[in-house]
């Protein structure tokens, strides 16, 4: 029997529930690893740039797919286009790779939640901590199927009841534990003479020296990366949150929040890490990104913190719990709505049935650091276990593959009247500003003036620059630039 469609009640528990998709470990733990590589605040106003032009054209065709077709990924591709549903298959077999190892992670915040709110932060700071971890045979998957079954719980209640509710308490959380955090992080006294106000400047201050034309490249692209990660689109999610956006609610506004509670968490991540972890470990510190940031590096810096570290370390590691639940919420909600709008099952049996496989191939990955331990080479030099693979290919191949393709679709063949139209349909606009170049011709003394509406803009990035710019990105991903 067909279950009724779910819808978010209020476009506040939307913009909350996306936000809490897009804001992730990626924001915490790669963001201000960026910034502070590619000089500070040059590497921010390209992000900015771009999360206003790319990003913003990239969630209003999302959103408005899902809105329109009334469907989740998988058949919302071939309800807008016939030849095109293959387009949903590849874009729902992102979340479904990325879900079991997405899994296994927020396993280890689990961990390391429960070593800090325990007490034991000083053990989570010695040197083989994680590594010993990681590669048992038991905890892990322990850690990975609790943290898997938290998801489904969510799941299984339902889009209002579950996700909306849940991200109406954790989102606003979420954002009070960060600013509490960077505040802190900013009144810290480190080693060597070090405060984390000296931290703060190399955050902030655009750092252009010794920077060239390809440098400049390396950080366009690596924001491009990022901000493509960072809100959630190309697997499925915003297509599917979507389709549970009620069809009088505010779409343009909506869109608007969410860029700017991602990005906001993003730059406050900044704030919270750059200081503290300069201020402790210096120039080496910044280095580190990923994994290593958090299980290695931040577990050090709240130990060179003293007493007081163990709390902090607790807040923070429950701030990302946070951040790691409702993405990988997002990601399930994404497979289990395909099930359901693609065989007509019940909510039930598709969570149970999508839970069962993930902790199957989450068990698998789990091993890929003991069993199945292997090292496979990757594009640019570094090499990967299971889990880098399945990253790899999920997030480096084919989520700028369903991007491209999607551009291609609602740019070329149903065209961007039938987005826009959609976007716009209860009279909203794409926003007063646009671009404005003016000019002087000296000759006549006369001015010029070109001024180009966002809703231009938004038609010549679906149309050629955002395949463009992402088809560089997935060259630079195979490894063929750079
Ligand atoms: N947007 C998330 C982040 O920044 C990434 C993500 C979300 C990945 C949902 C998978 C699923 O970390």
């Amino acid at each position: 029997m067909k279950e009724k469609r779910n819808s978010f009640s209020s476009s506040i528990g939307f913009v909350l529930a996306a936000a809490g998709s897009a804001v992730g470990l990626g924001n915490i733990w790669r963001f201000p690893y960026l910034a502070a590589k590619d000089g500070g605040g040059l590497f921010l106003l390209v992000y900015i740039i771009l999360a206003l032009t790319f990003g913003f054209t990239m969630l209003v065709t999302e959103i408005s797919i899902g809105r329109k077709t009334k469907q989740s990924a998988l058949t919302a591709y071939g309800k807008l286009h016939k030849k095109s549903g293959w387009i949903g298959g590849i874009a729902t077999l992102v979340p479904f790779m990325i879900l079991p190892y997405y899994c296994i992670i927020g396993g280890w915040v689990l961990k390391y939640c429960i070593a800090f709110c325990t007490g034991q932060g000083g053990a989570a700071a010695g040197d083989d901590y994680f590594t010993g971890f990681i590669t048992g045979y038991h905890e892990p998957i322990i850690f990975t199927v609790i943290f898997l079954l938290a998801v489904a719980v969510v799941i299984f209640a339902g889009v209002n009841k579950g996700i909306e509710s849940l991200s109406k308490i954790l989102m606003p959380a979420l954002l009070v534990l960060v600013v509490a955090i960077a505040i802190f992080s900013l009144t810290i006294q480190g080693s060597e003479g070090r405060t984390g106000m000296d931290g703060l400047k190399i955050y902030l201050i655009p750092n252009l020296e010794g920077k060239g034309f390809s440098d400049v490249f390396t950080v366009v692209m690596d924001a491009m990366g990022q901000l493509f990660y960072s809100i959630s689109v190309a697997m499925g999610i915003m297509v599917t949150y979507g389709s549970y956006f009620q069809d009088d609610h505010n779409l343009m506004k909506s869109v608007n929040r969410i860029e700017i509670f991602d990005t906001a968490v993003a730059f406050l991540a900044g704030i919270m890490i750059i200081p503290a972890v300069f201020a402790f470990l210096g120039n080496d510190g910044l280095q580190k990104a990923g994994p290593e940031l958090m299980f290695v590096a931040l577990p050090k810096v709240f130990q060179s913190m003293g007493v007081i570290g163990n709390i902090v370390g607790a807040v923070f590691f429950i701030m990302v719990f946070f951040a790691a639940l409702t993405s990988a919420i997002s990601l399930m909600e994404v497979v289990v709505a395909s099930l359901i709008d693609k065989f007509g099952w019940t909510r039930r049996m598709a969570t149970v049935i999508e839970t069962v496989i993930s902790i199957a191939i989450g068990v698998l990955i789990c091993l890929g650091y003991n069993a199945f331990y292997f090292e496979c080479p990757l594009p640019g030099g570094s090499t990967g276990q299971l889990l880098d693979l399945f990253d790899y290919f999920s997030s480096s191949i084919f989520m700028p593959i369903v991007a491209i393709s999607t551009c291609i679709l609602v740019g070329w063949i149903i065209k961007p009247k039938a987005i826009i139209d959609e976007a716009t349909k209860n009279g909203e606009t794409f926003g007063k500003w646009g671009l404005v170049f003016s000019w002087v011709n000296h000759e006549k003394n006369k001015e010029h003036k070109l001024e180009i509406s966002r809703r231009t803009l938004y038609i010549a990035m679906i149309k050629v620059i955002a395949p463009i710019l992402l088809f560089v990105l997935l060259l630079g991903s195979l490894g063929i630039i750079r």
